[in-house]
């Protein structure tokens, strides 16, 4: 036990917990293996609300290439280090983060278990980690501030600019402190698995929480949405995306909000160039986890290119994260930080509050033992250097 003890670290820590816990005869209840974890889901889950998450666009192709490019990336791991003292903190955009993992946008989360957003925020406010709140999330966005630590808003952009406004200044009074615009949304995915059981929470008013709450949102209604949560839902079908939004109007958006400026969804380097040259804060490499454009590359193919156009502007990754080797592969390849995804929600369908947790500290701890046990005690020290690519 000493030699476990010797090598801890807060995060790494948790591996020990478990083994100690298990002796008292509390085996833990949330698997640890991605898989398992899904297994899992789909068992306690609504097939329709399984769907939603698990699927991806198409024939899922993209889905499974974001979870192959890892495998094609190997670390080569460096013996006779100190691995003694480890620090896996960053600063990033100015806010000081304990690890380089932010929780995704996930909308709608109460189709997974009643505490939706307010189980992941507490979490995350917990962890310290930085939770990105969906516009369609379940609760409204200052429900979730009221029990959320570090958070930044993402942003879908919708048709009326008014209501775009209101929504920025709602999540400023609310203290997100960074906003995330997400690109590759403009409409839905062709999703098989929703199409085949017709299932869209949206259209059950489920999701739509910072519309209905909105007072622009509701100006433009001729009753209240309590009234008529029909109308409530036409108009947000009306409202939730704007097809005509091009590059212009991200000059709007910098003039609606002093808050940094993220752009989540880009793949080439092209748009990555793009973003730096208009001075965007950053951007999130990411195809939604497969769930927009089947077919497309895997995010993490793309990563290299983009940040090498991104210049100086700071780069953000996520689509197929599932293990903590996955995170150290994509800050090898010049990623800031990763974003969890769907690893947290099957830990919420599992246990709400207790599975996220256990998800998010699972990765944590499976990070830093990846990192001491590959010699490297600091994210300064992860370059492509540290990995073969394999064919
Ligand atoms: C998402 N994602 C997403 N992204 C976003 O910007 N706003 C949103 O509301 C949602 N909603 C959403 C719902 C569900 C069910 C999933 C699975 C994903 C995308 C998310 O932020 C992230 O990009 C992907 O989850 C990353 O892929 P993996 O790692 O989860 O496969």
């Amino acid at each position: 036990m000493s030699s476990l003890k010797s090598a801890s670290h807060p995060f790494a820590n948790y591996q020990l917990e478990i083994y100690q816990e298990g002796l008292t005869g509390n085996l833990p209840t949330i698997p640890f293996a991605f898989s398992e974890l899904e297994k899992r889901a789909r068992e306690t889950l609504n097939p329709g609300a399984f769907g939603y998450v698990a699927g991806g666009a198409g024939a899922e192709e993209t889905m499974r290439a974001n979870l192959e490019a890892f495998r094609r990336w190997r670390i080569v791991p460096r013996m006779l280090r100190n691995i003694q003292s480890r620090n896996l903190r960053l600063n990033l955009l100015g806010f000081e983060m304990p690890a380089p993992v932010l929780v995704a946008p996930v909308g709608v989360l109460s189709i997974i278990h009643p505490d939706a957003e307010l189980a992941v925020a507490r979490t995350a406010a917990e962890l310290g980690l930085t939770m990105l709140l969906s516009t369609v999330s379940s609760f409204p966005l200052e429900e979730v501030a009221k029990v959320a630590g570090p958070r930044w808003f993402q942003l879908y952009c919708p048709k009326n600019r008014d209501f775009v406004s209101s929504l920025l200044q709602r999540a400023e009074r609310a203290g997100y402190s960074a906003l995330v615009v997400t690109l590759d949304s403009k409409m839905l995915g062709w999703r098989p698995r929703d199409l085949g059981a017709s299932y869209l929470p949206f259209l059950r008013g489920i999701g739509i929480s910072n519309y209905i709450s909105d007072p622009v949102f509701c100006k433009s209604l001729k009753k209240s949405p309590a009234e008529d949560m029909a109308a409530a839902i036409v108009r947000w079908t009306e409202w939730f995306s704007d097809p005509n939004v091009t590059w212009d109007d991200l000059d709007f958006l910098r003039a609606q909000t002093k808050l940094p400026l993220i752009l989540k969804g880009v793949l080439h380097p092209d748009d990555a160039r793009r973003a730096a040259d208009m001075g965007m804060d950053a951007i999130i490499v990411s195809n939604h986890g497969g769930r927009q454009v089947d077919g497309a590359a895997a995010a993490l193919d793309c990563l290299p290119k983009a940040l090498a156009a991104a210049g100086k502007m700071p780069v953000l990754f996520d689509s197929g994260i599932r293990t903590g080797a996955d995170i150290v592969k994509a800050l090898a390849l010049g990623a800031r930080a990763v974003l969890i995804g769907r690893p947290y929600v099957y830990g919420l369908a599992l246990a709400g509050e207790a599975g996220v947790r256990a998800v998010l500290r699972s990765l944590l701890a499976d990070l830093d033992v990846t990192m001491a046990l590959s010699g490297f005690t600091s994210l300064e020290q992860l370059s492509s250097e540290i990995l073969e690519r394999v064919s």
